[in-house]
């Protein structure tokens, strides 16, 4: 994991790179140095988010050239995500503070959710992405009764799966510039 932020460090560096799109679509790392969550991808699966694991999507069969869909990535500002479906698939808080995004072709989000706001900020070398809505100032993970960790806003009143709170990691989501073509149809 050290060599891939290396990596990804170097064309930021490079002085002669050309200046990076102001408001990407990007991905999310998450970083918490010292502990299990640090330097995990941030993964959509379950209308939720994972650090680690895999993106889970889906293309109908109809659809030309699918993209492969298996990057997880915010489109510009991070209020939706970068997919290709009619309609967009929508991000929010869960009521029980979970980060979520609306499945594909509806609109619906649970009454008592918050819609943000969530908020991209620009940087050197790291960009970040925030949730600022309930008072928050970010996000945490949590465990999972099944050895996952769940992405929630940094709440202290979040539901989480194993019902203590103290046992979640605050981190921060670095944002990570996505070049390249809309990479999923749509996440399931
Ligand atoms: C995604 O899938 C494509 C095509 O199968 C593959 O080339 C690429 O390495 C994969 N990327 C990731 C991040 O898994
Ligand atoms: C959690 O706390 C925030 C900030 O005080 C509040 O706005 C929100 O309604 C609370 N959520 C729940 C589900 O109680």
């Amino acid at each position: 994991m050290k060599f891939t932020l290396t990596a990804l460090a170097l064309p930021l560096l490079a002085t002669a790179a050309p200046a990076p799109p102001a408001n990407p679509p990007f991905t999310v790392m998450a970083a918490r140095s010292a502990s299990p969550i640090h330097y995990l991808q941030l993964n959509a699966a379950g209308q939720k988010f994972w650090l680690g694991g895999t993106t889970a999507s889906y293309c109908p069969s109809q659809v030309k050239d699918c993209p492969a869909g298996n990057q997880t990535v915010f489109a510009p500002g991070g209020t939706s995500m970068d997919t290709e479906v009619p309609g967009g698939q929508q991000v929010y808080i869960d009521p029980n503070g979970a980060l979520s995004f609306t499945q594909a072709h509806s609109a619906n989000i649970p009454a008592g959710s918050s819609y943000g706001p969530f908020v991209y900020e620009a940087g050197e070398p790291w960009s970040h992405y925030f949730y600022r809505g309930w008072g928050a100032s970010g996000f945490m993970a949590c465990p999972t009764e099944d050895n996952r960790w769940q992405v929630f806003g940094a709440l202290a009143n979040a539901t989480v799966p194993k019902g203590d709170v103290n046992e979640c990691l605050g981190f921060s989501a670095m944002a990570i510039t996505y070049e390249g073509d809309v990479p999923a149809w749509q996440y399931i």
